[in-house]
Parts: structure tokens; sequence; C-alpha cells
């Protein structure tokens, strides 16, 4: 016990530590001494599925990420005031949720299993996993929507929020994959 509070309080000791941890950074590098996570680094990272140097995940993810959150406003716009008209808006709104979904997903899948720096790194299937998940509720919100359109309230808000709570899960998650591992990007040449 005694030691331990030696430990924390000695400036010299801390110092060593903490240089011993900037020594060793967890995310993969080329000069990590670890050689599984130099490996890891030296694989391309680029997007392979792209228009014009323009990733097409990328283009795609914003649609789903809208149309998922507008669902769920206009779930509680009905909420608020029985107006029939949200449920054929929440109709088209979830429909369209579900095939952008799909298509951003297949983009995304097809991004991952192409690129080996992306293949390789586990946070990447860990985004492919909420994506798929997100995909999966979107599908039953569309077909609740679809076979029992009276099952709105409360069914279709309930899986609004919980596609709303993955949209923010995957979104942050797949932004993370591009602003902390760098993956996806295509650096121009051009000044
Ligand atoms: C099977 C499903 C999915 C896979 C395998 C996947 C894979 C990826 C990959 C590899 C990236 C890195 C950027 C790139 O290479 O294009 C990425 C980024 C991203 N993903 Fe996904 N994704 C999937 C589904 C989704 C869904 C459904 C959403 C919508 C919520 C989403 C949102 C994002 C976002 C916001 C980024 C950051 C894009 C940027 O700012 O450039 N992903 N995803």
């Amino acid at each position: 016990m005694v030691q331990q509070e030696t430990q924390a309080t000695d400036p010299q000791e801390s110092e060593e530590v903490e240089s011993a941890n900037e020594e060793t950074p967890p995310e993969a590098s080329s000069s990590h001494p670890n050689p599984a996570l130099r490996a890891v680094a030296d694989r391309d990272i680029g997007s392979a599925i792209a228009v014009a140097g323009h990733p097409v995940h990328a283009m795609l993810v914003h649609f789903p990420i809208a149309l998922v959150i507008s669902t769920l406003g206009v779930d509680l716009l009905y909420w608020l005031n029985g107006d029939p008209f949200w449920i054929r808006v929440g109709l088209w709104s979830s429909g369209f949720a579900f095939i952008f979904g799909v298509l951003a997903s297949l983009a995304g899948t097809a991004e991952l299993l192409a690129v080996p720096g992306i293949r390789v790194r586990v946070a990447s299937w860990n985004h492919a996993i909420a994506g798929i998940t997100l995909i999966a509720v979107a599908g039953a919100n569309w077909g609740l929507r679809l076979n029992v359109p009276e099952a709105v309230l409360p069914h279709g808000l309930l899986l609004s929020l919980l596609a709303s709570a993955i949209t923010a899960l995957a979104g942050w998650h797949g932004g993370k994959l591009v602003f902390d591992h760098g993956v996806g990007l295509i650096i121009s040449t051009k000044q």
C-alpha cells in the first residue's frame, strides 16, 4: 500500500511510465514495436469503391442517416397531432431509409472485402455489424408500416427510436474509421 503511494507520487517514475506509453502507441503504425501491428499499418487503406476519386460509401451514408432520423420525427408528429398524413410520409421515409441503407451497406461491404488494410482491422468489422443491425431494424420498420399501418403507435415509433440509436452508433463508428484510422481516403496528388 505504502509502496503504491510512493509510485504514484514519484514524478521521475511517472515520467518514465508516460514516455514508455508514448513509445508504444495503441494504434497501428509503421514504427510500432509490435510486428503484427506494423503489418496492419503497412497494408493499403485507400478507398477502392469510388467514382472520380470520391468514395461511394461516404456519398451514400447520408441518405439512410437522414431518412432514419426523419422517420422518427414523422412518427413524433403523428403522435402529437394524429393526422394520418404522417402515416403515409412515414411509410415512404422508412422505405427509402431501408433501400438507401442497403445500397450504402453494399458499397461498404465491397470496400471492406476489397481493401486489405480495411479488411484486417477489427474496427471495420465492428462497424459492419452495427450497419447490418441497422438494416435489419430499418427493414422491420418499413415492413411493419407496409403490412400493419395502424401499429405505427407504439411499435413503429419504438422501431424508429431503436433505428436512430443504431444509426448514431454506426455513423459515429464509421467516422472513427475515417478520422482515427484514416481508412477510405483518396489523397490527391494535385495541389
Ligand atoms: C455492411 C454494412 C457496412 C459496411 C461493411 C461499412 C463499411 C465502412 C467502411 C469500410 C468505411 C470507411 C470509409 C470507406 O472505406 O468508405 C465506412 C465509413 C462510414 N460508414 Fe459504413 N459500412 C456499412 C454500413 C453503414 C451504414 C448503414 C451507415 C449509416 C449509418 C454507415 C455509416 C458510415 C459513415 C458515416 C462512415 C464515415 C464516412 C465518411 O465520413 O467518409 N455505414 N463504412
